[in-house]
């Protein structure tokens, strides 16, 4: 199976909030080091607990933010986060991200049809583009004719669909999610988690998502990545690490998280 993303060496290092006068310049660390590996199709996990530098992570590989070493590549074609916001469209047109927050994440100024079809007309995705957004309504489980409203005239499960809407509107090879369904209640996440897995068995969609929920991983993922300090500890088929994790960090964070339901272990 093909790699679509591959990654490096990565790291970012951010000045550190107060900078010594003498002696090593300070910094923290978002990323150390990674290696990763992303076959096309494959969903995968990113776990590790608060300031382990996961959105740090899903930022770089899709060059929102530059790296301070090391390099990636998108389907063999190396990626430059530095680059104008032009000579990326190529990478954006095949990569999608849903952020946490269904209410940050929406201009409320804009019609739910102009904010799904904004990629659309900034990527200059030929077509019918209006007919498209109706589409993608439709896909996420929303009415087409919602396209005329405004975010505020929705509910927060209903915002994050119309947030997903948007991001696969281009349709896009990779969805990156930075824990897109951790402010959801409950049953609203089940449903958007089952959205999420009929997209990938009919388009292929490969998903890469960050989430604190290991009922999540466990149901959608096939790998996962463990991360701590802004390194990548363990790495694995879900079931191996979530079942028999290799390192003490993996074992404590996930006792700390409730529920394994296995149930929906197991799935291929
Ligand atoms: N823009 C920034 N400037 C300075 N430091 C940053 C910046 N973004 C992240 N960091 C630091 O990098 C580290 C990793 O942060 P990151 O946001 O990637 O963690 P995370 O795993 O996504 O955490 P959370 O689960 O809380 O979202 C943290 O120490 C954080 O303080
Ligand atoms: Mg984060």
């Amino acid at each position: 199976m093909t790699t679509l993303i591959r990654a490096r060496g990565l790291t970012r290092r951010y000045p550190a909030p107060t900078a010594r006068l003498f002696g090593p310049r300070a910094f923290t660390t978002g990323l150390e080091d990674a290696d990763i590996d992303v076959r096309e199709g494959s969903a995968v996990g990113i776990i590790g607990e608060s300031g382990s530098g996961k959105s740090t992570l899903v930022r770089l590989l899709l060059a929102l933010d530059a790296p301070t070493a090391g390099t990636i590549e998108f389907d063999g074609r190396p990626v430059d986060a530095g680059a104008s916001a032009r000579s990326l469209h190529w990478l954006r047109r095949q990569t999608g991200i849903v952020f946490q927050d269904p209410y940050a994440s929406l201009d409320p100024r804009m019609s739910v049809g102009r904010i799904v079809g904004e990629p659309l007309w900034a990527l200059g995705i030929e077509g019918d583009r209006r007919a498209r957004v109706r589409e993608v309504l439709e896909d996420v489980g929303l009415e087409p004719d919602m396209a005329e409203r405004f975010p505020h005239e929705f509910s927060g499960g209903q915002r994050q669909r119309i947030a997903l809407a948007r991001a696969i509107a281009h349709r896009p090879r990779v969805l990156v999610g930075d824990e897109p369904l951790s402010a959801l209640d409950v049953t609203v996440r089940a449903q958007i988690l089952e959205l999420l897995g009929e997209l990938r068995a009919r388009d292929g969609l490969t998903l890469l998502l960050v989430s604190h929920d290991i009922g999540v991983v466990q149901n959608l993922c096939d790998e996962v990545i463990v991360m701590k300090d802004g390194r990548i500890v363990e790495e694995g088929p879900t079931e191996k690490v979530l079942l028999q994790p290799q390192v003490s960090y993996t074992r404590r964070l996930l006792a700390s998280i409730p529920v394994i339901d296995p149930g929906v272990g197991g799935r291929s």
